[in-house]
């Protein structure tokens, strides 16, 4: 068989979850020339469905590897001569890292300080053409006033929940290994994301999946909180252009400059769901419930993506009115790949979902 020599061999982790197979599934085509590797331990949370798109390409290959495991880590990096990681797998879910913290300390923590070592180990004396890529997220910044100024890439850490303090965690370890080591890293902290292929239980889809559904809609406290919104492609658009840039040691911060109140969301996700669903305007309002707030709830987070835009020329090219009408109508013509046998009617997010998180609303 003949073997092909693949220019770059990019190891990306969690790519069977939301932001790692949109990656996946927007690269894997565009790039022939380079290898793709989904190394993903198909938590609850991860789903090879959402790649059959790209399953049969020559250049994509899955692993099941659970990067909390130092042993599998090892086998990646002996199987195959890696010359880049992206860092996407994590438990991501807020709620989850309340009601169990320490899954989010060995996949984002140990996980991360893994592939570190490993990556380190595998490339020590060659770092040409090599790149660690960490995916992070604004929440390590913490809470902004409302008349503070967005998070600049300067802004000091300060977390508040175990998933953010545990993002946070991993952040430090690839500084420190580009700071002690001189291992190449990159690093960047996005705001919240949405588009299709994300789990039901984050916030977007399951308000789309309950006004479906006629279910009570959960609002934490008074639903002020602020949120910036970004489309996940542009999201993955954002880290391709990083990677290509190589400004190693550098953070780039990536936000939708889009914010919005989450009861401001609901309400537009409700209008936008009833109208095509033929409902009556104001149909679905009703199922909104306030419910106590989750505890050490961050008010707003903001980000200031101007590093990202006048070095790379990277915006956001998706509109938030048209990105949450393409997602929409994605949730409404989309049964969940989570749940492919279900019976009519469609749409339904998996029975089990409801059952197995009694303490997460999003
Ligand atoms: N979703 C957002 O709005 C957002 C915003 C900014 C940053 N991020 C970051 O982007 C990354 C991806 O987020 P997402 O929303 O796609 O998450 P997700 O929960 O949808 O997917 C996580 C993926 O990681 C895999 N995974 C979990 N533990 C693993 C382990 N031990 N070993 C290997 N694979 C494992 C899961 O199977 C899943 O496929 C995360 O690092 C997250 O912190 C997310």
């Amino acid at each position: 068989m003949k073997t092909i020599k693949y220019q770059k061999v990019i190891v990306v982790t969690g790519g069977a979850g939301f932001i790692g197979s949109n990656f996946l599934l927007t690269l894997v085509p565009e790039y022939p020339e380079h290898l793709f590797i989904n190394a993903d331990a198909l938590t609850y949370a991860g789903n090879l469905a959402n790649l059959k798109e790209v399953e049969q390409c020559s250049n994509y290959r899955f692993e099941k590897v659970d990067i909390s495991d130092l042993k599998q880590v090892q086998e990646l990096f002996k199987k195959y001569q890696v010359t880049h990681v992206v860092n996407f797998a994590a438990e991501s879910h807020v709620d989850r890292s309340i009601s169990g913290p320490l899954p989010f300390v060995y996949t984002n923590v140990l996980g991360t300080v893994n592939l570190l070592q490993c990556a380190y180990e595998a490339w020590k004396g060659d770092f040409k053409g090599k790149l660690f890529y960490q995916v992070s997220t604004d929440e390590v910044y913490g809470s902004l006033l409302t008349e503070e100024n967005a998070f600049t890439e300067k802004h000091k850490y300060d977390p508040h929940s175990p998933y953010s303090a545990s993002k946070a965690s991993a952040d430090h370890f690839v500084r420190a290994y580009h700071d002690t080591f001189g291992l190449p890293t990159v690093l960047s902290n996005c705001s919240n994301n949405y588009g299709p292929l994300q789990f039901p239980e984050k916030l977007i889809p399951l308000v789309i999946s309950n006004i479906i559904n006629q279910r009570p809609i959960p609002i934490y406290g008074d639903g002020k909180q602020v949120r910036d919104w970004l489309y996940v492609v542009d999201h993955v658009r954002a880290i391709e252009l990083i990677i290509k840039s190589r400004k190693l040691g550098e953070t780039f911060n990536i936000g939708g400059n889009n914010e919005l109140q989450n009861i401001e969301l609901v309400k537009i996700l409700i209008a936008s769901v009833d109208r095509l669903l033929g409902n009556p305007e104001g149909h679905s309002l009703g199922l909104i419930q306030y419910v106590k707030d989750r505890p050490g709830h961050d008010t707003r987070y903001a980000i200031d993506s101007r590093k990202i835009h006048r070095e790379l020329g990277w915006h956001p090219t998706v509109t938030a009115h048209e990105g949450l009408q393409k997602t929409v109508c994605w949730y409404l013509n989309n049964q969940h790949p989570h749940s492919p046998h279900l019976p009519e009617p469609q749409y339904r997010v998996r029975p089990e979902f409801h059952q197995s998180t009694p303490r997460g609303l999003y």
